[in-house]
């Protein structure tokens, strides 16, 4: 994956961004991180936890329904914490969104009880999003707050560029223009947000992205991977590109010479583990 390690940060940007999100912090009293439950490791920026310190925080486990669900669970359980709740959510059909408020309101309960207390009748919530490209920042915007933005002109102190929106009385949400990045140093970083689609696979070698997946998939075993292939276990001790070779065969990819065509067949595999053909599969799992 020598291709993913010419992929360069851009340090100015990652300051300006790290500067803007120690600066929007001081607008809310959450922060809603947004990961993809099919790699919660892979796609969580290195730097968020210390950035957020000890603001709370709720985890969004998006796109739950290509994960394993039993694998999501173990996810939720380890993510949680005193100061950080987790949540496992498909914010395409909004399963398990409305469940954020009442998180949060938890979360919140010593700082709105303070409030209340003080004389606030209803005190709102404010949380930032954030996340690296992809994970579903926009479709959870969408989802939870529709139509209801608020220019971020209309409010004094806020960066430019970020934008308000209401979701309910007195819970509003800020969405960071700033783009975080993952971790792209490492290869296996790479590999996996290019698994999921994450990053284009053009700019990297295809087959070798696809051997990459079925090394993990000889291990994971899903059934749906196996059963689609028709794959026996003597098959799946095979070498990761013979494995391919197989696979080309059996799907009747070949090229002329009757070898069998394993780029072709590199495009379908990963096409078919992104429309979550081969199962419902988290290649990550908490240690
Ligand atoms: P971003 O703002 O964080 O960059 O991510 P965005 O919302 O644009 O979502 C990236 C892709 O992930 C989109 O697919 C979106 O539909 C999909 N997605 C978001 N949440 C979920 C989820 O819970 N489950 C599933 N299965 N997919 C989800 P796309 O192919 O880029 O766009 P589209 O064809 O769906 O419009």
């Amino acid at each position: 994956m020598d291709n993913m390690q010419n992929i360069q940060w851009f340090p100015g940007h990652m300051t300006k961004t790290r500067r803007a999100i120690t600066r929007d912090l001081s607008l809310v009293d959450a922060v809603i991180e947004v990961l993809d439950a099919r790699i919660p490791l892979s796609s969580r920026n290195p730097d968020i936890a210390a950035l957020i310190g000890n603001t709370p925080s709720v985890i969004l486990l998006n796109k739950c329904d290509m994960a394993d669900p039993a694998a999501t669970r173990r996810w939720v359980d380890a993510l949680s914490g005193d100061r950080t709740a987790a949540l496992a959510v498909n914010c395409k059909t909004g399963l398990g969104v409305d469940k954020l408020q009442p998180l949060l309101q938890r979360l919140l309960s010593d700082k709105l009880d303070g409030l209340r207390r003080k004389g606030m009748l209803n005190p709102s919530m404010r949380a930032m999003i954030v996340g690296i490209p992809n994970v579903g920042k926009s479709t959870f915007i969408n989802r939870i707050a529709g139509r209801n933005k608020a220019k971020a002109s209309d409010r004094p102190g806020v960066t430019r560029g970020n934008q308000w929106f209401t979701v309910s009385k007195g819970f509003e949400i800020l969405d960071t223009p700033g783009v975080l990045w993952p971790k792209f140093d490492d290869p296996q970083v790479g590999e996996r947000l290019a698994f999921t689609g994450a990053i284009k696979d053009n700019i990297m070698d295809i087959e070798l992205l696809a051997v990459r997946l079925l090394d993990l998939l000889r291990v994971l075993r899903p059934t749906a991977f196996i059963e689609r292939f028709r794959l026996s276990d003597e098959e799946l001790m095979l070498s990761s590109y013979d494995l391919l070779s197989l696979i080309a065969s059996r799907r009747g990819m070949l090229v002329r010479g009757g070898e069998a065509d394993t780029e072709r067949a590199s495009a379908m595999l990963l096409d078919e583990f992104r429309s979550s053909k081969l199962g419902r599969i988290t290649l990550e799992l908490p240690s």
